[in-house]
């Protein structure tokens, strides 16, 4: 495994790279839930490159970019041990040589709900740099987790509206045995506050369960679960169809949740077929 920082190391390094290349970019931290997206790139792919890069540009002013996890010697094992052939952990001035960028990726429509709701300019944030690391790497397969169905549906939405010629592959969603979805942020949690958690896949699964019900049976069975946990801050619950569209009288959905759990941000969806 190769490992390079400057963006003149990686160019030369990807110069040594053939076959299908699959790419998985990561802000490092990296768990059981990345480890799914490397192992489906090492099994479909020739080459499989991982970007390490905790992205300014997504975080607001009020959010945790300065206590982001940084673990990248960790990190680096965990690759190794995913048989990764070439790691990208570039400095802020690698990606963005010239202090940020004028041009940016408009989201449209479905940056505007959910996440947009409550993060404005994150999702401008999060396709800026996925575009530049797509142009960066030329892969032919990119990964990403169902973990962020919004930002997966918004790259699936840029790749196709900009004609960018990447197959973005979703996987699902990695869960500790309790439910509670895998992210970096979670080192956050207190064990009180990790317990107060698990009410949010909880939730999503008493909505699952309710599907034979309908979308309201559905809402409110999922509402019931949220509300017997006060100590959360619920940012939204909501159903919508599977492209995040309208819900569909019979057919695939997705239920989606956010919430503060103290001064931690989660979010958590599992698909429902209506
Ligand atoms: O999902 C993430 O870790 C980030 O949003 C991504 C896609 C690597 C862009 O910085």
């Amino acid at each position: 495994m190769k490992v390079v920082r400057s963006r003149a190391e990686f160019f030369a390094a990807r110069g040594g790279q053939s076959g299908t290349i699959g790419l998985v970019p990561t802000m490092g931290a990296l768990h059981a839930g990345h480890v799914a997206l490397l192992d489906s790139a090492r099994s479909e792919c020739d080459c499989v490159i991982t970007t390490n890069f905790v992205n300014p540009t997504q975080f607001g002013p009020d959010e945790d970019l300065a206590r982001y996890p940084r673990t990248l010697d960790a990190d680096l094992e965990v690759c190794e041990r995913a048989g990764v052939d070439l790691v990208w952990a570039p400095g802020v001035d690698d990606v963005y040589p010239s202090g940020g960028t004028h041009v940016r990726v408009e989201p449209g429509p479905l940056g505007d709900i959910l996440e947009g709701t409550v993060r404005p300019g994150h999702f401008t944030g999060v396709l800026t740099v996925v575009a530049k690391f797509l142009n960066l790497v030329r892969p032919g397969r990119a990964y990403f987790g169902e973990k962020d169905y919004q930002q997966l549906a918004l790259i699936r939405q840029m790749t196709e509206d900009l004609e960018l010629g990447v197959a973005i592959v979703g996987v699902d969603t990695v869960r500790e045995p309790d439910g509670l979805a895998l992210s970096s942020r979670n080192v956050y949690l207190s064990p009180d506050e990790r317990a107060r958690a698990l009410v949010l896949s909880r939730a999503l699964g008493a909505g699952q369960a309710a599907a034979g019900e309908g979308a309201i049976g559905v809402i409110t069975a999922a509402t019931a679960v949220l509300a017997s946990q006060p100590d959360i801050s619920v940012d939204y619950l909501e159903l919508r169809g599977a492209d995040l569209g309208e819900i569909p009288v019979h057919g695939a959905c997705r239920l989606l949740v956010a919430a503060r759990v103290g001064a931690t941000r989660l979010i958590d969806n599992v698909g429902v077929d209506l």
